[in-house]
């Protein structure tokens, strides 16, 4: 029997949980999970972000490995935390999770390793001028992004100058990000279709992953404010297996060299978001996680044991390549609640899951269980309702299908996820 404990509550907390869970005689633990992942595992309330308290918990359970979900709990030290409790753990430590947590450190680390990405400068309140200056060199066309962790909404895309003032002064005058924005990285704004690639490491292997591609705005066409991700397709239909190939020569693992040569390497999932600009590809930022919703469609669509590939990743011993996947295409759509990003209404009863084609699989992120068993809305991003298909359409036609049978008060969703990539907008909602 393995007992695996997943940190986190999300969607992707729930695709992990569930992705274990094909093996036989795994014994599964989510904390805190949520009302989705309550029927495959048992939910314990813990903070994520306290990694004394998730250490102590994987040592009460006897948890043979801890796997580590959200970007909050890894830069908080739970890997370090679990690790020192002689714990196998898959998640990087706090300091190879600042290839995510610290954009500056992960623009300094692609300069030094030669790694593409857009031109940058970074500082805070006392380097306006320099900023001020770079922004003036880009012609205002620039991206601002808080430094540190921002719940994915860190980042402002700027038309001209001006945007790029108000910006400035949403992170650094008016601290919108709290400590996380008081530095700013600011860079070149660059243009073209997005595709997230996913590599597993144990430290120094990569084993490639599909890629993926999200739909990070709120509204069909990419319109609206940008969110934790309203949709995802696998694989991207716009990567090659040559473009995938240079993907890892030029990307991914000079970065897990990068990182290990620092004497902090990585052990997790490291993805890399690209944009495929017209002058090759540029990684816009790397997450040191499973995406949320990518998690969603990659690991239905993977054809050996998800467990076995954490536990190799947190063992050292990861075979190198390409991970084995089924031939299909996976399409997730998720369903927020209303006020979604924002402020959101919660307690409404979910209806409809148990009218949903058998294939068809369903990934909680934010539901709980109330004490009568009902099935109620607990946060932003409620679920996420994935089909396979032969290709993009097929695919796409059957999750629709479903998701028409799902009901709660205030549902939201895109109507276009997997439909042709939109023309570029860099338009601010
Ligand atoms: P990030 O959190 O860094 O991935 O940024 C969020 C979103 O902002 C990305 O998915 C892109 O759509 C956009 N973005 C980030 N950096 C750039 C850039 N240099 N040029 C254009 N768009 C960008
Ligand atoms: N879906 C985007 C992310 O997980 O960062």
């Amino acid at each position: 029997m393995t007992r695996v404990l997943i940190v986190g509550g999300g969607g992707r907390e729930h695709a992990l949980a569930w992705a274990c869970a094909q093996d036989h005689g795994v014994d599964i633990l989510c904390a805190p999970g949520n009302g989705g992942t309550a029927s495959i595992a048992k939910n314990v309330r813990v903070e994520v972000t306290d990694a004394a308290a998730v250490a102590a918990l994987a040592v009460e359970e006897h948890a043979d490995l801890v796997v580590v979900g959200p970007d909050a709990a890894a830069a908080a030290g739970v890997a370090d935390a679990c690790l020192r409790r002689g714990i196998a753990v898959f998640g990087p430590t706090a300091a190879a999770a600042r290839i995510e947590s610290s954009k500056s450190f992960a623009k300094r680390l692609m300069d030094e390793a030669g790694i593409p990405t857009a031109r940058w400068t970074s500082g805070g309140a006392g380097d306006r001028g320099r900023l001020r200056a770079f922004i003036a060199e880009l012609g205002g066309a620039c991206v601002i992004k808080a430094d540190g962790l921002a719940l994915g909404k860190g980042v402002v895309v700027c038309d001209t100058a001006s945007d790029a003032e108000r910006a400035l002064a949403a992170c650094l005058d008016e601290r919108r990000f709290g400590d996380a924005g008081m530095t700013v990285v600011v860079e070149e704004r660059l243009a073209g279709p997005e595709v997230s690639v996913f590599g597993l490491c144990d430290g120094t292997r990569l084993r490639m992953l599909h890629t993926a591609r999200d739909h990070k705005r709120l509204q069909d066409g990419d319109r609206g404010p940008n969110t934790g991700g309203m949709g995802a397709v696998s694989p991207s239909p716009d990567v090659d297996d040559a473009l995938l190939d240079a993907t890892i020569t030029a990307v991914l693992q000079p970065c897990v060299d990068a990182l290990k040569d620092r004497g902090t390497s990585f052990v997790g999932c490291l993805y890399a978001g690209l944009m495929l600009t017209d002058a090759g590809p540029r990684v816009l930022e790397f997450n040191a996680r499973f995406g949320d919703p990518e998690a969603q469609v990659l690991l239905p669509l993977l054809d050996e044991s998800a467990l076995e590939l954490l536990v190799a990743c947190a063992r050292g011993r990861l075979e190198p390549g390409r991970a084995r996947f089924r031939a299909d295409t996976a399409l997730g759509v998720v369903t927020a609640t209303a006020g979604y990003p924002g402020d959101v209404r919660t307690g409404d009863i979910v209806t409809g899951l148990d009218a949903l084609d058998g294939d068809v699989l369903v990934f909680h992120g934010g539901t709980r269980r109330s004490d009568d068993g009902t099935l109620r809305t607990s946060g932003g991003r409620v679920l996420c309702v994935v089909a396979l298909g032969a290709d993009v359409e097929a695919a796409r036609s059957h999750a629709y299908e479903n998701l028409a049978r799902v009901r709660f008060e205030g549902m939201q969703y895109r109507r276009d996820i997997g439909a042709a990539v939109t023309a570029f907008s860099a338009a601010s909602p």
